[in-house]
């Protein structure tokens, strides 16, 4: 089955209405609905925001269900990138990780991990041809994960100052891809853009495209679905 995670209630909500044949498990605090979206099997879960919150339940989806790969719904800060516009992952780092100072770690590489994370190709290829398919602006581009909500210049100056590439920001993804390569299992992020780094009212935005760009990405994981999961 797929496993399907979205930090907010809002970035799944979309999905869950769309659930048929839905169960709930509930192991610890999290709730797992499993059930059949567009009649493939899949299970949904909010993670809670935060890369703690993220691996967590990353975690226990991957104990408690037989997953074949996971997905990851949601939103993000744009860097070069307009509201509304949707960021796939090409890879996935963390950009408050620094181990530098031993054993020739590189900035935002966790000691002994990959200092990137990579999703499936597959998952990548089917995602582009997904989008230019439906006509949705994307850009395929590296996504930075930390426990911070970026919007102050020197928060973005520093992150710029170790990565050129960034298009989006948010606080789950590596985290996600973290546990995806402990358990050897493939990985894919939607994220659409609900902010744009460096606005004037960037933190107002957030609360005011959050829903809009949420519900796109999600609509973006059903059509994925749809299209190119066989799992019944
Ligand atoms: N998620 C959405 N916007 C974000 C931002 N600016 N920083 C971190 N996470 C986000």
């Amino acid at each position: 089955m797929i496993g399907i995670i979205g930090a907010m209630q809002e970035e799944i909500d979309v999905l869950l209405k769309q659930l048929t044949g839905e169960k709930l498990y509930t192991y610890g605090t999290r709730k797992f609905y499993a059930g059949y979206l567009k009649e493939k099997a899949v299970v949904i879960v909010k993670s809670g925001i935060g890369k703690v919150n993220a691996a967590h339940t990353t975690t226990l989806l991957m104990e408690h269900f037989d997953i074949d790969y996971l997905m990851n719904t949601g939103v993000a800060g744009g860097q070069d990138v307009k509201h509304n516009h949707v960021v796939v992952s090409s890879n996935v780092v963390y950009h408050d990780v620094d181990a530098t100072a031993f054993s020739k770690n590189k900035y935002g590489q966790v000691p002994n991990m990959p200092e990137s994370f990579f999703p499936d190709i597959t998952l990548m290829n089917n995602a582009k041809v997904l989008l230019d398919e439906l006509n949705i602006p994307y850009t395929q581009a590296t996504i930075a994960t930390g426990d911070q909500f970026v919007y102050h210049p020197s928060q973005i100056e520093k992150i710029n100052q170790v990565y050129d590439d960034i298009k989006a920001i948010e606080m789950e993804a590596a985290a996600i891809a973290h546990i995806a390569e402990i358990y050897h299992k493939p990985f894919i992020i939607f994220r659409t853009i609900s902010d744009v780094l460096g606005d004037k009212d960037q933190h107002l935005d957030f609360d005011k495209f959050l829903k809009k760009a949420a519900n796109l990405s999600a609509e973006i994981i059903t059509k994925y679905i749809e299209k190119f999961v066989w799992i019944a």
